[in-house]
């Protein structure tokens, strides 16, 4: 019997302002899971939190896109809303566009990432959960886990790594997918995902022939949700998830973690509308502060046994990434001194807030034409 592990998130309300998920709302999720968990629909459960969005991480054998388990999801996002609600959090039930849940949680506001897979004899996984960004924040730590050399020392010295991996690359814009093998076509592959806010990795297969896994099952799954084109508006940000499993044939837990050590430029700080550096940081250091910000990214590590999940491990709760935290704060600290210019602001299309559309009204009488 296959697993199937699912992370589920959304922003249903948070203290203060945008901060932090409430204790009273991973109380309600504990509790609406626990009892998934006797009723035998999920096997196992862990909800963790990034910044100011609920996780819910579950482990199953009901499969990808499961109607009861996206409709457990719904209803424990409904439910700690409605506390959110009670408590007067702030943006209560953000997250959640639609009132008409039919059978799947996709294309109704919450983050979806899900692998189903057959388990190995020792299955690692681990699941990053970032806050204040967006979906294409995860295409340079994910090509460099199973693309860079430089990054993946298995590329080159694991004869059962060394074929590489195909990538399925999502046009978030145009809703098409494409699937590209690595390394045969890592400049094309990286012409697409260097456009990060229009071509996203959705997920990594192992290529045919590998000596140990099948093609046909992922090893990586990214939420690929972007809020405003669901809405059509702005109504918070998208703050994705990833879910990576390890070892045996695929990237070692330390090669997965290793791009993380690079605090790269994201977009999504402020209001949706700034660049900053992801910032890797302990569970507890998941509060997004210092304007609404930096980006931050977390990551839990498990053993998975037989769809139970064991852990979690916090994994970057390690000195070894003080130096990338540093470096974080330094580059943070250089952005935010551009203020309102760019490239620290976003340019004009990818912001989530303008007032440009009202200056221009304003001026539309000034403007003169010039030679
Ligand atoms: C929310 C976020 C924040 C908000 C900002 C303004 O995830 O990124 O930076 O965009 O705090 O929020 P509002 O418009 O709700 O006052
Ligand atoms: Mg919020
Ligand atoms: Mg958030």
């Amino acid at each position: 019997m296959k697993t199937t592990i699912s992370l589920i998130k959304a922003d249903v309300g948070s203290y203060p302002g945008h901060a932090k998920v409430h204790p009273d709302l991973k109380i309600i999720a504990e509790k609406q899971l626990s009892k998934a968990k006797e009723d035998g629909l999920i096997v196992d459960f862990h909800i963790l939190a990034a910044g100011d969005d609920l996780e819910l991480l579950m482990g199953h054998h009901r499969g990808a896109d499961n109607n009861k388990v996206h409709s457990l999801a719904w209803d424990t996002f409904k439910a700690a809303t409605k506390k959110a609600k009670e408590l007067k959090l702030y943006g209560a039930g953000q997250d959640l566009l639609s009132d008409a849940f039919s059978g799947n949680v996709k294309g109704l506001g919450p983050g979806i990432a899900e692998l189903e897979f057959t388990e190995r004899s020792g299955e690692p996984l681990v699941a990053f959960m970032m806050d204040k960004t967006e979906p294409g924040a995860f295409n340079l730590p994910v090509f460099k886990m199973f693309a860079d050399p430089f990054n993946t020392a298995g590329l080159v010295i694991d004869s059962s790594c060394h074929d590489g991996f195909t990538f399925e690359i999502w046009d978030i814009q145009n809703h098409q997918r494409v699937f590209m093998n690595s390394p045969e076509e890592m400049y094309d592959i990286l012409a697409l995902i260097g456009a990060k806010s229009r071509y996203v990795i959705k997920r990594v297969y192992p290529k045919k022939g590998h000596p140990k896994l099948p093609d046909d099952e992922p090893v990586a799954a990214i939420s690929t949700e972007k809020l405003y084109q669901i809405a059509g508006e702005y109504v918070g940000k998208d703050d994705p998830v990833t879910l990576v499993r390890a070892q045996s044939g695929l990237p070692a837990l330390g090669e997965i973690l290793e791009p993380f050590a690079f605090p790269h430029l994201v977009s999504g700080w402020m209001r949706g509308s700034h660049n900053g550096p992801l910032m890797p940081v302990p569970f507890k250091y998941s509060q997004c502060t210092r304007f609404d910000g930096p980006p931050r990214v977390i990551a839990a590590g498990f053993q998975v046994n037989n769809a139970a999940l064991i852990g979690p491990v916090d994994l970057f709760n390690d000195p070894a990434y003080d130096i990338t935290r540093k470096k974080a704060q330094e580059v943070a600290e250089y952005m935010r001194r551009h203020g309102p210019f760019e490239p620290h602001r976003l340019p004009l299309e990818e912001m989530e807030y303008t007032t440009l559309p009202k200056v221009m009204d304003k001026l539309k009488n000034r403007f003169e034409k010039v030679k």
